[in-house]
């Protein structure tokens, strides 16, 4: 019974002492290969031109809209129009992602200061007769295209929500530039 019971672990040790012994062994040439394909696949690195699939030319991803106005700031401003009313949930919604964005930098009424100025240059202010006059389509193209300085917020902020920001940016800006009837409706609430 003893014999046998070592003539069992015996080898087992032995083995086992073997492979933690060959484990430490460098294989940087294994004499063996048994899938050649698979031990020489080319090694292509990621994101490099040859491993990268390019999309078909003249195709567009899903549900991606491609920007016509690049370069012509003043025919966006003619052409786009706001798609959406100023309702409650569109100014609720223009409200949340100004406040996340675009306040940090141009302020929470749009005044040029944000959390992040002197450090960063002071933008100008969105309460300009400049930024008032302008269309909306106007506004939609220097947060889709940016503006000098001003990084561009197409890939960060849906169409969609581009479109519901300008609704409360004109909200901001009729809170600091109300007319004589906002005047009269706000001193009748106030009674
Ligand atoms: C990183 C800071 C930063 C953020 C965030 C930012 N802006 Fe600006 N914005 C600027 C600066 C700086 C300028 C001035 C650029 C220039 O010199 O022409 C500017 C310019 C503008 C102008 C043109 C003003 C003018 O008088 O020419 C508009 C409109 C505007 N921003 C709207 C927005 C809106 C809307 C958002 C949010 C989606 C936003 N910006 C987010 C920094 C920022």
């Amino acid at each position: 019974m003893q014999n046998k019971f070592r003539d069992l672990v015996q080898p087992l040790i032995v083995l086992t002492g073997l492979v933690i012994v060959m484990s430490a062994c460098r294989h940087e040439k294994p004499n063996f290969i048994y899938m050649p394909d698979m031990v020489y696949s080319p090694a292509l690195k990621a994101q490099k031109v040859g491993s990268m699939r390019m999309p078909v030319q003249g195709t567009v991803p899903r549900d991606f809209v491609p920007y016509p106005f690049k370069n012509d700031a003043e025919l966006a401003g003619r052409e786009l129009k706001n798609p959406f009313r100023p309702t409650r949930a569109v100014l609720e919604q223009g409200q949340k992602i100004f406040n996340i964005t675009c306040r940090t930098c141009h302020g929470t009424l749009g005044l040029g200061d944000g959390t992040v100025v002197p450090r960063y240059p002071r933008p100008p202010s969105l309460q300009s007769d400049k930024v008032r006059n302008w269309s909306d389509g106007s506004i939609y193209h220097v947060i889709t295209v940016g503006q000098n300085i001003m990084p561009s917020y197409a890939s960060q902020i849906a169409p969609a929500d581009r479109w519901k920001i300008i609704h409360y940016l004109r909200v901001l800006q009729r809170s600091q530039h109300p007319t004589a009837e906002d005047l009269k409706i706000l001193n009748q609430e106030s009674k």
